[in-house]
């Protein structure tokens, strides 16, 4: 048990050897940030990057296994192209970096989404941070990548449909263990903790089926402020819960 005090000097109480296995991010409100202190829009996406490096090394750090962070979203196309060039600008820097580091970092990364939209050039620094980092065992880090949860169902439930034509499936022995493998996280356990700063209170097509059993964590600090204080009280408010799964 760690003991932190908040920025409102209130006692933030973290339990590290009951973390919660996966945690997700909204990484929402980088516009807002720029806007605050009259910079572009980029700028605010440029701070988000940054802080997630922040947030995602420090969750390696205290020994979590699973993070995944919206980075894109199947609807984020329809931003001016220069706001999307330069997101895709900063995922290329990012994956760049973390391919020179891979060997010290030993973070498993993946990417949830549909990754043919992206440039050749930024496809294949995806495909090598996963080849290269497919053995490493301990943090995983999932970056939804054009990625909507709709679409992932969407996905699932045409190939699924087309292993039941070519006799591959079987509907009447489908279950749900059966269809997640469908899902882009195939293999990666539900998010326990679902985190969305900014003050937005709404899913926004981010992990539909993975969630169903979340815990939920909204704040109003804008994602590049979110700091490691932040994420204790988010854990901490996780670790007050009681989850039922359903149950009594
Ligand atoms: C939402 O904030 C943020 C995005 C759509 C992009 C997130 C991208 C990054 C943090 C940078 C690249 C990521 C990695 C993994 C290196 P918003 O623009 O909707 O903010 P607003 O609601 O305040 O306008």
């Amino acid at each position: 048990m760690a003991f932190f005090k908040s920025k409102e000097d209130r006692q933030v109480q973290v339990d590290f050897d009951h973390l919660p296995r996966h945690i997700a991010i909204i990484m929402d409100g980088n516009g807002r940030w720029a806007k605050k202190r009259g910079l572009p829009r980029t700028a605010g996406h440029a701070a988000g990057a940054e802080n997630f490096r922040t947030i995602a090394t420090y969750c390696k750090d205290i020994g979590l296994d699973y993070l995944t962070v919206y980075a894109f979203s199947t609807e984020n196309w329809k931003r001016p192209a220069e706001e999307v060039g330069a997101i895709m600008g900063l995922l290329k820097k990012y994956l760049l970096e973390a391919i020179g580091r891979m060997e010290r970092d030993r973070v498993k990364m993946e990417f949830f989404g549909d990754l043919s939209p992206l440039t050749p050039e930024l496809r294949e620094l995806c495909e090598r941070t996963r080849e290269i980092s497919k053995h490493y065992e301990g943090c995983q880090v999932n970056i939804c990548l054009n990625y909507g949860g709709r679409d992932e169902l969407l996905r699932a439930a045409r190939a699924y449909a087309q292993d039941c034509l070519e006799g591959r499936a079987d509907p009447n022995h489908l279950g749900e263990s059966q269809f997640s493998d469908y899902l882009f996280s195939r293999g990666v356990p539900d998010p326990d903790l679902v985190i969305r700063p900014s003050g937005e209170l709404r899913l926004s097509n981010f992990l539909l089926w993975q969630s169903a059993y979340a815990e939920f964590y909204f704040t109003d600090v804008l994602w590049p402020d979110f700091s490691k204080e932040e994420l204790h009280k988010a854990i901490a408010a996780f670790q007050g819960r009681s989850r039922r799964f359903g149950g009594v």
